[in-house]
């Protein structure tokens, strides 16, 4: 049987970091199913197609690699995707306790399906989505920390001066 994952996260916008786990992921699953899910606290600058839209033309050419999106549990959708893991990075130090916190949540609504933590590669440490998108608002140099469509993308988006819900 297959082994699925499902790697969730908002991916606003997607970053070379997030594209290392995927990667790195593949050696441990046999599919990964990269899933844009709702995280209430966040605020987004990219709407959910743009997002869904950036994650697939990042991913395309890398196989065995799904991209989808669900708006509710993510152990729900884990068991309605028959994945057995949840896969997730961990940076610095600071993740840790968040990522404890949202693992036994998950843990406990079902056991069956385990958490799965990769070390971020070491050039990944301190970056996030949200610092790159504030260097990338005020001009800053963000090559090769995101896909250089999603480059393109932030740095149309910040002439424009827009947010998306
Ligand atoms: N490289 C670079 N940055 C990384 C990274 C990596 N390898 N891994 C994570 N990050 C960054 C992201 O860019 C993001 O940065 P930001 O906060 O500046 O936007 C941050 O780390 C964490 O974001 P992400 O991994 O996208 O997760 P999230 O916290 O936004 O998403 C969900 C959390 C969506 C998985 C969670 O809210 C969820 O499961 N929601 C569904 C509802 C649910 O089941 N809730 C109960 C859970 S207990």
């Amino acid at each position: 049987m297959q082994k699925i994952a499902i790697y969730p996260g908002s991916f606003d916008p997607v970053t070379n970091g997030h594209l290392d786990i995927v990667k790195r992921g593949l050696d441990i699953f046999d599919r990964i199913i990269v899933a844009i899910l709702t995280n209430p606290g966040k605020a987004f600058l990219f709407t959910l197609e743009e997002r869904l839209d950036m994650l697939h033309q990042s991913l395309q050419e890398i196989p065995n690699v799904e991209i989808d999106t669900f708006d509710g549990l993510l152990m729900d959708y884990a068991a309605q995707r028959n994945a057995c893991g949840i896969l997730r990075g961990l940076r610095a130090m600071s993740d840790f306790e968040y990522e404890f916190q949202m693992a036994l949540m998950n843990r406990r609504l079902n056991r069956e399906i385990q958490t799965v933590f990769l070390m971020t590669g070491l050039k990944w440490i301190y970056t996030s989505s949200s610092i790159i998108k504030q260097a990338a608002q005020f001009g800053g140099n963000i090559e090769g920390m995101v896909p250089p469509l999603v480059e393109e993308k932030l740095k149309q988006r910040y002439a424009q001066n827009t947010t998306a819900k």
